[in-house]
């Protein structure tokens, strides 16, 4: 199955140099950004809208949609999530490295299309190599007028900002994120009132949007809404970067259209399992996702509903292939004592919570488990996130808590036998 590529096409047909000016350039680069600033907010919002462009940071929200509902009050501000901190993502960490002009093009068509003169991208703090690239581009893009006073001989004024993060999982969460950039720590704010669209950085309204929504605007100009809508499944329209990782042959970003199974993800797209391996679970979006079991999900059509009905996400589109010889509880453990780290503590249930889950997996793979610990298990996951609902409902400010109840719910719905070998057997039955 080949790719569908746009957001990735620069990288894979220019691989030596799709990261300069002069490779954008002469690839079309930055004539949408020219030609946005004849069209004006109106008729870029309705573009966006039209062409069905969804967020790819992890919630699937409509762009356009939000971009109208920026409050009219002014200053406003763009500010791009490159946090990207989800466990098992990594292509946003591309596109900043490999086409970052092409990032640069997209804020000032968003910054023009909301009426925002300054624009702020919060990279992650580990992504040392990409914030270089991305530095490097947008001074590039000041040095020839496209960034900076009367861009491209407009009267349009447009300052962009490169922050670097400190490293932090919670400021990917976008109201932690504002509150970091401000200065404070990054601990997500209460909702309401702090809709940033509303009230965002400095109490101001703000549109946060993820690298690669971002990266697909110029292509929405160049193509059309109809033209980028065709691209796609009719509810999700474009493509979609899947990071694929784990136990696959070929692991690496692919872009896709939404619409063909995990079946052909995992075995055509990815290159299927090691040899004599069979497929156990996989995760559909991101360690925050409940995971996913070949009897019942491996011919699911991957769209956003399709998942969300079958009781998960696609969230930033991190797929994590686990084969047999995958110890659940261990697993589960690891992607639990992660978000017990990065819990930022400000919730009782999470802060609590997610150590308590992480100590007794912990105490299960290693032999000390009892039976009643599955029951204990369900209960403090419960208190995170009430009735192990999909969506969560959740007792916490933001959604990191429940996340740390994924992984619990899927193993004690689908791998109960192994929990219990576990406990009965006095140890992990895979070593
Ligand atoms: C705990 C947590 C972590 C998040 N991390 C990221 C991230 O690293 N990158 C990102 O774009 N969005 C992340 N999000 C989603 C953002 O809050 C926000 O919805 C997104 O940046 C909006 O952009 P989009 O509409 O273009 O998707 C995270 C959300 C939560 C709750
Ligand atoms: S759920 Fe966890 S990470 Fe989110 S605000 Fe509460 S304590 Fe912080």
């Amino acid at each position: 199955m080949n790719e569908t590529r746009l957001v990735t096409r620069r990288m894979a047909d220019h691989p030596a140099d799709s990261h300069t000016i002069e490779r954008y350039e002469a690839t079309g680069g930055y004539s949408q950004a020219r030609r946005s600033l004849q069209m004006g907010r109106e008729r870029l919002v309705e573009l966006v809208k039209e062409s069905g462009l969804l967020g790819r940071g992890g919630a699937a929200f409509p762009a356009g949609m939000k971009w109208s509902f920026l409050a009219p009050a002014r200053p406003a501000y763009l500010v791009v999530n490159a946090d990207e901190s989800e466990p098992g993502t990594y292509k946003d960490r591309q596109l900043l490295e490999r086409d970052p002009h092409q990032l640069v093009e997209g804020i000032i068509i968003a910054a023009v299309a909301n009426e925002v003169h300054h624009a702020f991208v919060y990279v992650r703090g580990e992504y040392a190599r990409p914030a270089r690239r991305l530095q490097r581009a947008v001074e590039e893009a000041y040095g020839r007028g496209y960034l900076g006073k009367d861009i491209f001989g407009s009267d349009y004024d447009l300052e962009v900002v490169v922050h670097l993060g400190a490293g932090a999982y919670i400021c990917g969460e976008e109201t932690a994120l504002l509150n970091s950039l401000e200065g404070h720590r990054g601990e997500p704010r209460l909702k309401p009132p702090y809709f940033p669209a509303a009230t965002g950085l400095y109490g101001k309204p703000t549109i946060v949007n993820n690298v690669e929504t971002i990266s697909n605007l110029p292509h929405i100009l160049e193509l059309g809404a109809d033209g980028f809508r065709k691209l796609g499944h009719p509810e999700d329209t474009g493509t979609f970067l899947f990071s694929v990782s784990g136990h696959v042959r070929k692991p690496g970003n692919y872009e896709l259209p939404h619409g063909i199974t995990w079946r052909e993800l995992i075995f055509e797209v990815a290159g299927g399992l090691r040899e004599g391996r069979t497929l156990k679970c996989w995760i559909p979006g991101g360690a925050s996702a409940p995971w996913f079991v070949p009897a019942d999900h491996l011919d699911l059509e991957i769209t956003k509903d399709a998942t969300g009905r079958a009781g998960s996400m696609l969230g930033s589109g991190a797929v994590v292939v686990m084969d047999d010889t995958t110890c659940v509880v261990r697993a589960a453990q690891r992607i639990v004592r992660f978000f017990a780290h990065e819990s930022c503590g400000q919730c009782t249930p999470c802060r609590e919570g997610t150590s308590w889950l992480e100590m007794i997996l912990g105490r299960i793979e290693e032999g000390a488990g009892r039976e009643v610990d599955v029951d204990v298990l369900l209960d403090v996951a419960d208190n995170i996130s009430v009735g192990l609902a999909w969506p969560p409902r959740m007792t916490t400010i933001c959604p990191l808590g429940p996340s740390a109840v994924s992984p619990v719910s899927s193993i004690t719905r689908y791998f109960k036998d192994e929990i219990m070998a576990h406990i009965h057997q006095a140890g992990c039955p895979l070593r």
